[in-house]
């Protein structure tokens, strides 16, 4: 899977991508990710990839043309068959999550995530070359690469081979379509507060028991949407339906002997 970031900043994703899990998963052959310069792009001597917007208002839009002219080298021409999916950050976008990385990191397609800066970008680049426009949440970011970041190390850490322990991922918070339960480590007594109990006791089914029920309660608690969801869909089996209780058999009664007057 090649992934490929568009900025105006690409100093920016040094240290982010050549750490940890994405450092890793590049050695490993994983997947490819790519920074390029916006303004290598553009045609003029200044390199110019904003301009003033059209109808007034503070700030400046990035320009179609060398936003367009980039898109279509690195993710392809719209309409080619084997095009890389645009995504482009924006809080206008709808807000990004664990399925939706998922979904990524399944297909595997090669993606290219678009930053942009200043007021916006031209809308008709959106809507003639973008595939996603993506949320990180409701907040306004000066630049979108803090978003672009955080949609590429979501993705990648769920690639299989990403992580060192993959089994840590399938308890994650949303994997489950819960909040995990609380973790914790040496020593057993920290400013007076133990361990919970049940976590010394080597009792593997009784620990996933009681993770799961704190995972159900600070769901609960913080996140009342994924609870209810989670609730949806995973019913409580139905209550057994009771047997009707059979009345023991009373011992027949001995018929009367014959009465010989009869
Ligand atoms: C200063 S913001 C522009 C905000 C824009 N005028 C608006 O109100 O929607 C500059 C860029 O930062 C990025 N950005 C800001 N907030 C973001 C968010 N919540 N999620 C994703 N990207 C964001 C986008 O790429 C955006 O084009």
């Amino acid at each position: 899977m090649r992934i490929t970031i568009l900025t105006l900043f690409p100093n920016w994703f040094d240290g982010p991508c050549h750490e940890s899990i994405l450092a890793r998963a590049q050695e490993a052959g994983l997947v490819e990710i790519r920074v390029r310069q916006l303004r290598d792009w553009t045609t003029d001597r200044h390199r110019t990839v904003d301009d003033a917007p059209y109808g007034g208002g503070g700030g400046m839009v990035l320009k179609a043309e060398p936003v367009a002219a980039a898109l279509d080298e690195l993710a392809g021409p719209p309409g080619a068959p084997d095009r890389a999916r645009v995504l482009f950050t924006s809080p206008r976008g709808t807000t990004w999550n664990h399925p939706r990385a998922i979904q990524h990191a399944t297909a595997r397609q090669d993606i290219v995530v678009l930053c942009g800066h200043y007021e916006g970008l031209d809308e008709r680049v959106i809507e003639t070359r973008v595939d996603e426009e993506v949320s990180l949440g409701d907040f306004v970011l000066t630049g979108g690469e803090i978003a672009a970041m955080a949609i590429v190390d979501s993705i990648v850490r769920l690639l299989p081979g990403a992580l060192g322990a993959p089994e840590g991922a399938a308890t994650d918070s949303f994997a489950t379509g819960l909040l995990e339960a609380p973790h914790y480590t040496r020593p057993e007594i920290f400013d007076g507060h133990a361990v919970p109990e049940v976590l010394l006791s080597g009792n593997h089914a009784a620990i996933a028991r009681w993770r799961h029920e704190q995972a159900l309660a600070i769901t609960a608690a913080r996140r009342p949407d994924l609870h209810a969801q989670h609730l949806a869909d995973h019913p409580p089996p139905p209550p057994r339906a009771r047997r009707p209780r059979v009345k023991a058999k009373e011992p027949a009664t001995p018929a009367p002997p014959n009465d010989p007057l009869e």
